[in-house]
């Protein structure tokens, strides 16, 4: 990545500034008054993280608590900037529109999205101060990425603040089918928010499509396919600018992962938690954040059928089931994490015995070293979601089966199911397809396992995240506008 353009001193703002909805750290506040900030949840800080550090810029976003607004301040080599909100616009921007509209209707109505006007009006209104922030945060000719779908808005009122910056747009998540899309009242506008973009950039070819599709439809912008660009570009004439959209599948730091899995202490801690679950012939592990659309109900689920049917024994298999706290005001959310409690509550009630359930299951985020010890120790990862658009624990895991050993079940409904062929590839919708990619990964033939999982690793630590950041700022700076 050659944006190395650093911070400029003082207060003329930064030559490279992320904007996304939340900064890498979250501010909270203890019960005593006190403050202190923690990571951030979810694979954007993760990736985007990596970046940033290595290129010094500035980050706009939500410090993650109502009425926030520290003033600017450096963490890790990054200049952070708040967006303050009020806790009416966390219910209507974040809680409403983000995440009980756009993000339902994203992915694939897996539950009903709702429509109200007044969540609109603060998602218009939020979206405009955060483009406010970013005007003020960046330098003169500064390269801005704008981050995900709480930001639809924002490329095209930054452009009108400041037509003289550089604009790029990641969508963190699916972009729907154009018949999906076309259920939302303000889709031309949100359409017309993200072509304010030099480049607009997908997790997948056919997200690029569908929106290339809706420009002309909604708006009649013709655009036209770039046969010779590897990232299945397209240009679409918007007025007297050229927008590039394409697919840019996005990684992990692949190499960091890797590095930290060989550690002695992770091996340790590996091996000591192994114990710690009563030694099972088989590990399975789940790490998620609490979302209806990660399929954690199907792969409990399928656990459960399992051992009913006596194709796996209770006594020899354990899951391991890390369930990250996400969005816990929103209902959707609330009905799963019931379901998933309860399942878990049933599963262990009917076939756990004393002091060794069957899943172990922790509401919690967990240090990052904590985890790769947890991918080291693993010997089938279920990775289920009936909607994602990447899915970055996929990769992670990858990176940390150092010894070459372990097992990947992934949806086909996950981004990463187009990279990670040599998966153990199932449909969440098809429980017994579920089950059965379940029981290959666990009983095929080492040298089966040992072979798939080589050509995962050979896909993952060759396609990292500086490699994606690469390819994006490349086909950006190859706009004809910038
Ligand atoms: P999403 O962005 O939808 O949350 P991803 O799988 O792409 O899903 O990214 C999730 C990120 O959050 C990964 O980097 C993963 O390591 C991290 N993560 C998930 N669950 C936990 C947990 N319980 N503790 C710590 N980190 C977690
Ligand atoms: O891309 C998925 C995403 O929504 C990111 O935008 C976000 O950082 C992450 O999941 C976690 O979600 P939230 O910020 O709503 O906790």
């Amino acid at each position: 990545m050659t944006r190395d353009s650093g911070m400029t001193p003082g207060d003329a703002g930064a030559d490279f500034v992320v904007v996304a909805n939340r900064l890498p750290v979250d501010l909270v506040r203890d019960a005593d008054g006190t403050e202190h900030w923690k990571a951030s949840p979810g694979g954007l800080v993760t990736a985007l993280e990596s970046i940033l550090r290595a290129n010094h810029g500035a980050w706009v976003g939500w410090p993650g608590v109502p009425d926030a607004a520290p003033e600017p301040f450096d963490s890790g080599g990054i200049r952070l900037h708040s967006v303050q909100l009020s806790a009416e616009d966390i219910s209507q921007y974040y809680e409403g529109f983000s995440n009980a509209t756009l993000w339902p209707l994203f992915h694939d109505v897996v539950v009903p999205p709702e429509y109200h006007r007044e969540w609109w009006n603060a998602y218009r209104d939020v979206n405009t101060r955060f483009a406010e922030a970013t005007a003020d945060a960046a330098a003169p000719g500064a390269t801005v990425w704008v981050q995900d779908y709480q930001l639809l808005l924002v490329p095209r009122l930054l452009r009108e603040l400041r037509p003289d910056l550089t604009i790029g747009f990641f969508l963190h998540i699916p972009f729907p089918p154009v018949e999906l899309f076309m259920q939302l009242p303000w889709r031309a506008e949100l359409v017309e928010g993200m072509l304010g973009a030099d480049l607009v950039g997908f997790h997948l070819p056919g997200g690029a499509d569908n929106f290339r599709i809706l420009a002309n439809k909604l708006r009649g912008h013709p655009s036209v396919r770039l046969t010779s660009s590897k990232t299945k570009a397209a240009e679409i004439r918007v007025d007297d600018r050229m927008v590039r959209v394409g697919a840019f599948p996005i990684s992990i730091d692949s190499a960091a992962v890797d590095r930290s899995a060989r550690a002695r202490e992770t091996l340790v801690r590996a091996d000591r938690l192994r114990h710690e679950l009563g030694s099972p012939r088989v590990l399975l592990l789940g790490v998620d954040r609490l979302d209806y659309t990660k399929g954690i109900d199907v792969r409990l689920r399928a656990l459960e059928e399992l051992i009913e049917e006596e194709r796996l024994d209770p006594s020899e298999v354990t899951l391991l089931q890390l369930a990250t706290p996400s969005r816990e005001r929103v209902e959707q959310y609330q009905i799963m994490r019931s379901r998933i409690e309860e399942s878990v509550g049933r599963i262990n009630g009917m076939y756990g015995e004393i002091g060794q359930p069957v899943v172990t299951y922790i509401h919690r985020p967990v240090p990052k070293s904590e985890l790769t010890a947890f991918y080291a120790a693993a010997d089938v990862m279920l990775v289920t979601p009936v909607r994602d658009g990447m899915n970055l624990v996929a990769k992670e895991y990858v990176a940390a089966c150092t010894d070459g050993e372990g097992a990947l079940v992934l949806s086909e409904f996950a981004g990463a199911a187009n990279e990670l062929r040599q998966a153990y590839l199932c449909n969440p919708h098809d429980l017994d397809g579920v089950k059965d990619a379940i029981m290959s990964a666990i009983d095929d033939p080492r040298e089966e396992r040992r072979r798939r999982m080589r050509s995962l690793r050979r896909q993952v630590l060759g396609n990292d995240v500086h490699a994606w950041a690469r390819r994006f700022f490349t086909t950006l700076d190859a706009t004809s506008n910038a």
